[in-house]
C-alpha cells in the first residue's frame, strides 16, 4: 500500500536494527484518514471470504480493525491483555503471549461470548514481528471453533520470522507494508 509506505517514511524512527518507531499513525496517535484507507485495502484484499467478525488484540490493533469491520459491515472484538491470568476460564479463553520485544509474557483474553462456531474470523493488527500476538489469537479461534480466514497486518517486519512462519503452517497473511531492513535513517521496503 503506497499510502502507508509514504507515511512511514515521514514519520517513521528507526530505533535499532529491528525496531521502527511509528508512535505518529499507529502506536500513539491515530491519522484517521490513513487508518480509513487501510481498513478499505483489508476489505479489498478479504471481501470475497464472508468474514463474520474481525479480532484484534488491544491496544494499537483497535483503529485499524475498527475501520476494517467498519468497511466490512461485521463486528470487532479486542483480546484484552491481561497482567495475570486470574479471569473465570470457563467464560474466557485465554493464551499465555510471550513478548520478545519487550522481554515478558502476558495473558490475552477473549470472551467466549464474543466467538462462535460459526464465526469467520479476520485477524488484524498493527505489527507482525515474531508473530507471538498473531499466534495467541489465532490459538483463541481454533479453540473457540471459528473458523480463520486469514490475518490482515499493517506493518510486517519481514526481516523477523512471524510472518513467514505463520504463512508455512498454511494461513493466509496479507500485510499493506513489508519492512525487509532497519538501519539508522534507511528503511527498506519489499
Ligand atoms: P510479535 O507479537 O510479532 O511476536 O511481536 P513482539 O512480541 O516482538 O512485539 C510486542 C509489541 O511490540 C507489539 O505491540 C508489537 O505490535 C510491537 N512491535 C513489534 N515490533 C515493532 C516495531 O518495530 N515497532 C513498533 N512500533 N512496534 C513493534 P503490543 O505489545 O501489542 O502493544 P500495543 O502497541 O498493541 O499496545
Ligand atoms: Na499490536
Ligand atoms: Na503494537
Amino acid at each position: 500500500m503506497e499510502l502507508l509506505k509514504q507515511r512511514i517514511r515521514e514519520v517513521g524512527t528507526v530505533l535499532s536494527n529491528e525496531v521502527i518507531k511509528l508512535d505518529a499513525i499507529l502506536n500513539h496517535a491515530v491519522d484517521p484518514a490513513l487508518t480509513t484507507a487501510m481498513g478499505r485495502e483489508f476489505t479489498r484484499l478479504f471481501r470475497e471470504d464472508n468474514v463474520t467478525k474481525i479480532l484484534t488484540i488491544e491496544s494499537s490493533g483497535i483503529p485499524i480493525a475498527f475501520a476494517a469491520a467498519q468497511d466490512l459491515n461485521v463486528p470487532m472484538v479486542f483480546a484484552r491483555r491481561k497482567k495475570s491470568l486470574n479471569s473465570d476460564t470457563s467464560e474466557t479463553y485465554s493464551e499465555r503471549v510471550p513478548s520478545f520485544t519487550k522481554g515478558y509474557v502476558t495473558d490475552i483474553m477473549v470472551s467466549r461470548e464474543f466467538l462462535t462456531a460459526e464465526d469467520r474470523i479476520l485477524v488484524i493488527d498493527d505489527f507482525i514481528a515474531n508473530g507471538d500476538a498473531a499466534r495467541g489469537l489465532i490459538r483463541i479461534i481454533r479453540r473457540s471453533g471459528a473458523h480463520l480466514v486469514g490475518v490482515g497486518i499493517a506493518v510486517e517486519k519481514s526481516f523477523q520470522a512471524g510472518g513467514r512462519t505463520i504463512r508455512e503452517s498454511g494461513v493466509r497473511v496479507e500485510s499493506l507494508a513489508k519492512i525487509t531492513s532497519l538501519a539508522p535513517g534507511r528503511i527498506e521496503f519489499e
